[in-house]
């Protein structure tokens, strides 16, 4: 087999077969294959699209390119969520203790934050003495006793996916949902757990901008856990406007605490409880209304938010400091930014106001860049509010007034103001089970 007979195929828009999958992704990730004819490959599938039955192979094939964690020493259902990355989300903070409280194992290994998008491992190592970085040990041994860990990657998981992805970075070839699927799925078949929840992102701060395309994407990722021997069901939920009001690491935390202690942001309690319950009905094959029931009761309760602080104080995390003072990390400086003129918020931006929270100090530009926990904003408007002139929309906050001109300038560019409000989307926009 030769790497142009591949080419050739997917050229004239022809289906690759196993073998030829394999053969690249092998190839690929040995460094057999050069980048030249990685880069053609991943073009022609740009321009000619991937049946399911080829998504599935190449997820498998990247999946099994390195490390698989063997999630047998965890005793109980293994559950998993993951979500396409948008502004302002921290569900995971909620969604993993929530359901361990309710009776699943979730042993979670999360990213890091990149440009416009935060990470929940940079969220939780804004808590005072949080470990992200357990053994394989120690993360089993938590799992088991606590019901939740969440850890960064460790190992060495589908490296494949790294190669492909660095490379698809820089040839403008992102943008396939075929990619992105097997990209999402190979990290997240290679992380072990039997059962995961998706939550594809759509709108102006998401991968996906239209609800078809978000559509599109959710149904080939269930298809090809299904194809792959998971229960895999995805919600698809609105990032035309961030979620929440908390954008910055330990903000997030501060806001996290507050759904979990039953206050806070509707539209973020709800979509907590929707991705919980899709997670409880098909790990502890539930009906729709009981695991709708079971998830709002475990919130309501404080059993989530207990959990919460279990999982933070195995981890080394200063639980104590957040019980009671969930404002626990304070930047420098801080400003509120008002709004310009009279008028409805008829738009808000969202992956500017993700470029404005990382100009804050909250987010990288390159992978090694450092970060400041304590940076980020707290929205007071969101899209559909009327707002007066000198009202204040948001209160920014940062190490110091140079980064907040920096991210107050790009904050206000991101919004458009209009005599009567726009139409208000929902946030729940579609399911796929
Ligand atoms: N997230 C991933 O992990 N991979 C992609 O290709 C896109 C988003």
């Amino acid at each position: 087999m030769q790497m142009a007979d591949l080419l050739n195929h997917k050229k004239a828009g022809l289906a690759l077969t196993a073998a030829e999958i394999e053969y690249f992704v092998s190839g690929f990730t040995a460094g057999d294959i050069p980048d030249y004819q990685a880069a053609a490959l991943l073009m022609a599938i740009c321009l000619r699209g991937m049946t399911d039955e080829e998504a599935a192979v190449l997820t498998d094939c990247m999946a099994r390119s390195g490390d698989q964690l063997d999630l047998s020493p965890v005793d109980g259902v293994t559950a998993d969520k993951h979500s396409t990355g948008g502004v302002g989300d921290k569900t995971t903070l909620i969604v993993a203790p929530l359901c361990a409280a309710a009776g699943l194992k979730i042993a979670k290994m999360s990213g890091r934050g990149l440009g416009h998008t935060g990470g929940t491992v940079d969220k939780l190592e804004s808590i005072p003495g949080f470990r992200v970085a357990l053994s394989n040990k120690e993360f089993f041994e938590q799992v088991n006793r606590v019901g939740v860990s969440v850890i960064g990657q460790t190992g060495n998981l589908a490296p494949a996916d790294k190669k492909i992805y660095a490379l698809r970075d820089a040839t403008q070839t992102v943008d396939s949902i075929a990619l992105i699927a097997a990209s999402i799925m190979s990290k997240k078949l290679a992380a072990g757990a039997q059962n995961l929840v998706l939550d594809v992102k759509c709108g102006s701060g998401a991968f996906m901008q239209t609800p078809e395309d978000a559509q599109h994407l959710a149904r080939l990722m269930v298809e090809i856990g299904k194809r792959c021997g998971r229960r895999v069901t995805a919600v698809i939920t609105d990032m035309d406007t961030p979620l929440g009001t908390h954008i910055g690491n330990a903000l997030e935390v501060t806001e996290a605490l507050e759904i979990l202690q039953n206050r806070g942001d509707e539209s973020l309690r709800t979509l907590c409880l929707v991705l919980s319950a899709q997670l409880l009905q098909s790990g502890l094959r539930l009906t729709a209304e009981e695991a709708r029931q079971k998830a709002e009761q475990t919130l309501k309760s404080g059993a989530a938010y207990a959990k919460f602080l279990e999982m933070v104080e195995a981890q080394g995390g200063d639980a104590e400091l957040l019980a009671h003072t969930p404002n626990f990390l304070h930047a420098k400086c801080s400003r509120r930014v008002m709004a310009p003129q009279d008028g409805y918020l008829v738009k808000m931006q969202t992956r500017i106001i993700g470029e404005s929270a990382q100009l804050l100090g909250a987010g990288r530009a390159k992978k090694d860049d450092a970060i400041d926990y304590a940076a980020g904003l707290v929205l007071h408007r969101k899209t559909g509010d009327l707002c007066r002139a000198g009202e204040p929309l948001a209160t920014l906050y940062a190490a110091s007034a140079h980064r907040l001109d920096e991210g107050e300038a790009r904050f206000l560019s991101a919004l458009s103001f209009g005599k009567t409000p726009s139409e208000t989307k929902p946030l729940i926009l579609g399911k796929v089970e």
